[in-house]
């Protein structure tokens, strides 16, 4: 059902995931977070992160198992240190640019270390694996990395909820050098999805988190090359593999430009809760499929509030072939369990018009 609504083919239901539906809502994921010991040691573990991947899927038998990893393992396997540091979120070394000499030496240093990502990120490929192995044949896999974009952020800025001034700097002070890290970027993700391809993904998901924080004057430098051309190698290698973006925070305008730009190279789109849904199908759906929108608060509120939210969403995207039910951003982690089998049940039981 995923695959035929990224290749915008009817299906009579609306296929669904949702975006951290591996995560710390679920007591079953805090249990085993507990036994792994760092959030780290959980990604690196084969059994326990397949068995972490399929948690969802058992209680509320979702179509699509989103692979249980992180999009900062990619900068951990080209030499960054990383930790997962409880209530502060992901703290990883950054490169140096103070000078243009320093940032050039780090990115030699990256670079040396593209070699090395397929072998330090095998436990993923394994997971991959492991949890293709136990799927049944109706359910989707879903691989993912973060776009360079957002990798980038964490790269250089300290908080990339908050800024990304150090990442901005360095691409108008050094841009041969900020395209260099895109491009190291693009192609130790490249080996990282084709490894996770080649072991049983699905589809894959590129997570540009911070899209919002580009400027104007950087999209092409920060997203539209690098992203698109991640896109092409995949699709070169990769021809039947469905590739779905999610660019957080762009403005109407710029989604057309990339629609229209990744024309052929992506074939879903995720949308943020800002995006007017309307609007979406009405200009982007003949084009691409959609996915998500879905504010995930809501969450927080009641059932009949969540499913009214739902109902809203699925009438208005389910008109055209092409849409896949998600959030416009991760579960929060104080999602009651109840609220998500509402959520399920109703998305579940939609009929299409
Ligand atoms: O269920 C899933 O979606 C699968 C696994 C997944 C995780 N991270 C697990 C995770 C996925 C797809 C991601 C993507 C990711 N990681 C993104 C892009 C998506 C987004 O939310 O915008 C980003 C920006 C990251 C980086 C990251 N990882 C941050 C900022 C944090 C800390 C904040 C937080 O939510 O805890 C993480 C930690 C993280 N990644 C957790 C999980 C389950 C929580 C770790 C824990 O158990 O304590």
């Amino acid at each position: 059902m995923l695959i035929k609504n990224l290749r915008r083919e009817h299906t009579d239901q609306t296929p669904m995931w949702l975006m951290r539906q591996a995560g710390r809502y679920l007591p079953e994921y805090r249990e085993l977070r507990k036994k792994a010991g760092s959030f780290l040691d959980l990604c690196y573990n084969p059994e326990l992160a397949t068995e972490v991947t399929l948690q969802p899927i058992r209680r509320y038998n979702f179509d699509v198992a989103i692979l249980f990893s992180d999009i900062l393992v990619i900068p951990h396997a080209l030499g960054l240190d990383l930790k997962f540091v409880t209530g502060e979120g992901p703290v990883l070394q950054k490169l140096e640019t103070q000078s243009r000499e320093a940032f050039g030496q780090s990115l030699a240093d990256l670079e040396n270390n593209i070699q090395n990502v397929r072998t330090f990120l095998n436990p993923v490929a394994q997971t991959v694996k492991g949890v293709k192995a136990e799927l049944s044949a109706e359910k989707a896999l879903m691989g993912f990395c973060g776009a360079p974009w957002t990798v980038a952020l964490y790269m250089l800025d300290n908080k990339p909820s908050k800024a990304s001034d150090v990442t901005r700097t360095a691409a108008y002070a050094y841009p041969d050098l900020f395209d260099k890290l895109m491009d190291i970027l693009v192609e130790s993700s490249f080996e990282y999805l084709s490894s996770q391809i080649e072991n049983g993904a699905d589809a894959v998901q590129i997570f540009d988190s911070w899209a919002s924080q580009i400027p104007d004057t950087l999209f092409e430098k920060a997203l539209l090359r690098p992203t698109l051309k991640l896109c092409r190698l995949l699709k070169n290698k990769f021809p039947q593999t469905p590739i779905v973006l999610f660019p957080r925070g762009l403005s109407e305008s710029k989604l057309l430009r990339l629609t229209d730009e990744g024309a052929g190279l992506f074939d879903g789109l995720s949308l943020d809760y800002t995006v007017d849904l309307q609007w979406a199908c009405d200009n982007l759906q003949d084009k691409v499929c959609l996915q998500g929108n879905l504010d995930p608060v809501v969450m927080l509120s009641n059932p009949q509030k969540i499913k009214e939210e739902a109902e809203k969403v699925l009438k208005i995207a389910t008109q055209k072939p092409g849409y896949i039910f998600n959030f416009g951003h991760g579960i929060l982690p104080s999602v009651p369990v109840e609220h998500v089998a509402v959520l399920a049940e109703t998305v579940q039981n939609w009929q299409k018009s």
